[in-house]
């Protein structure tokens, strides 16, 4: 029997440390932003904790990564250097597939920076320009990437897909009908959130493109915790994982960093797919935390 295809999601990683803002770049929602990461997110947002995780994550040898967003904390330009070089350690373009955030496009002056930084993460397999939806193949994988990030006003973490991305997604599913693949939607925003402030605009479209359509896996971040919820598909419910920050240390009810494995193998005329959650401990490391078969 073939050995199952295993596939690593991390989020959110907010590389640490943060660069000095120059003052014009904080003129701008980024002086809100920048008080928080001055008065608190920098204590919970450790390169040592992100530094662990990585390693206990290449050393399990996965055949895919996959890092759905905020890989900076407030788009400054200064930021992008840093997060490229960090991504090219987790791996190649070819081992590894990355999306952007809300924090990736904090502010309208820099949205354009990850799409021209990390191009080579998500562009389509033999494609020449990168957009979004992409599609990369990966054994029995296909990996189809989204982006939530958009520009919103101070105090806002709301993601928004519109209706040109929409669109491209249900013609890409549709091309793919006839095929035996196992589907994964890579998007930063979670489908369903209880926050009206940080919640995927129109998630309703996409949830109704799935419930048509269908994939087999939805792997997310931007909520920094541990979560599965399940939306309905054509054959039935599709689990949609989040994860917490990659580079985080527990605190308030964010848990510490941690990230997933998924093992993925057909059987039957379907698949089988555990997830093995690992995570750092209290001594910082990484230890399995869970293993549940999700279907
Ligand atoms: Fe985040
Ligand atoms: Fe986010």
């Amino acid at each position: 029997m073939m050995a199952a295809f295993t596939l690593a999601h991390l989020s959110d990683p907010h590389l640490p440390p943060l660069p000095a803002p120059r003052l014009s770049e904080l003129m701008s929602k980024r002086a809100l932003g920048y008080l928080n990461w001055t008065r608190n997110r920098h204590k919970y947002h450790r390169r040592e904790a992100l530094d662990a995780l990585v390693g206990d994550l290449k050393a399990q040898t996965p055949d895919h990564i996959a890092v759905t967003g905020d890989l900076t904390n407030l788009a400054l330009r200064a930021e992008f250097a840093p997060a490229a070089r960090w991504l090219q350690s987790v791996g190649s373009p070819a081992d590894v597939t990355a999306i952007p955030g809300n924090h990736d496009a904090y502010v309208r002056a820099t949205s354009h920076c990850f799409g021209e930084v990390f191009a080579d993460y998500f562009r389509s397999d033999a494609a020449s320009e990168a957009k979004f939806p992409s599609l990369r193949r990966r054994g029995p994988l296909a990996l189809i990437s989204l982006s939530t990030a958009v520009p919103t006003p101070p105090l806002f973490a709301t993601g928004r897909l519109g209706r040109a991305q929409l669109e491209a997604l249900q013609a890409l599913l549709e091309g793919l009908a006839a095929e035996r693949l196992f589907r994964v939607i890579l998007v930063h925003h979670p489908l369903r959130s209880k926050s009206h402030i940080k919640r995927l605009t129109d998630a309703a479209d996409l949830i109704a493109i799935l419930r048509r359509h269908g994939v087999e896996l939805i792997l997310h971040g931007h909520d920094h915790v541990h979560s599965t919820m399940w939306v309905d598909g054509p054959d039935g419910r599709i689990p949609a994982i989040g994860v917490p920050s990659a580079s985080a240390l527990a605190h308030g009810h964010h848990p510490a960093a941690a990230y997933n494995l998924f093992a993925i193998e057909p059987e039957g005329n379907g698949w089988r797919c555990e997830q093995i959650v690992r995570g750092l401990d209290d001594t910082m490391r990484v230890v399995e935390l869970h293993r549940v078969p999700l279907m």
